[in-house]
């Protein structure tokens, strides 16, 4: 994929912030500090257009990037971030549950989760959501560069079996240090947001 325009679009609170071209979404959901925004400067190929921090919980809106003129990707903000007050966690809940319920240009969320660690209980709900509005996923398994290769299979096969992972849902080994996996993700994409 050649990333001739990528911009920042905006960071919405609201639903009638949300843009009305009616360009095809993409929305990345993981924990805060999985990931999720490192993903997407790898996937245009720009260092630091979406923001990106050590810090967790950073992520409070959904920010939009249009690409190319041909599809949004759309930052959701983290969830499991301990120090977050219990509204806005629910108000995270609602947010994000109303965008997947009734977002009509929203053609595919990727789950991103750490290659490291088993998917948490929040990722594991995240997914049942998902499915259960039967929102196409694909699940990014991102940090690869942090596990010798040698452990990739073994730790892969504890995502899918911790997810319950439909053997339907495609699986892609990522990593935003080393441009691991971003053709065979833009592959996917581009399949989902043409039909
Ligand atoms: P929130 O916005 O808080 O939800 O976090 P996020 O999911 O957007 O995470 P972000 O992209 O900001 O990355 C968090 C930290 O992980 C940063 O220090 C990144 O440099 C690092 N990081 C992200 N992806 C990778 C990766 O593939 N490999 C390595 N080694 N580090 C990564
Ligand atoms: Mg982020």
């Amino acid at each position: 994929m050649k990333i001739t325009n990528a911009e920042f679009v905006i960071s919405a609170v609201k639903p009638h912030q949300y843009p009305e071209d009616a360009l095809p979404e993409v929305a990345l959901a993981g924990r805060s500090n999985v990931g999720k925004s490192s993903l997407i400067n790898k996937m245009i190929m720009r260092k630091n257009l979406a923001r990106t921090s050590s810090q967790p919980g950073k992520t409070q809106q959904l920010n939009y990037y249009r690409i190319n003129e041909q599809l949004y990707f759309v930052d959701f903000p983290g969830y499991g971030y301990a120090r977050v007050s219990k509204t806005e966690r629910q108000q995270w809940g609602v947010m994000i549950e109303t965008f997947l319920k009734d977002r009509e240009p929203l053609k595919l969320v990727l789950l991103v989760v750490d290659l490291r660690h088993a998917p948490s209980k929040d990722d594991q709900m995240m997914y049942d959501w998902l499915k259960h509005y039967e929102m196409p996923v694909c699940i990014v398994v991102t940090k690869a560069d942090k596990l010798p290769r040698s452990k990739w299979d073994k730790h892969i096969k504890v995502v899918k079996e911790t997810l319950q992972a439909d053997p339907q849902d495609p699986v892609v080994l990522f990593s935003s240090e080393t441009g691991k996996g971003r053709d065979e993700l833009w592959q996917i994409i581009l399949q989902k947001i043409d039909n």
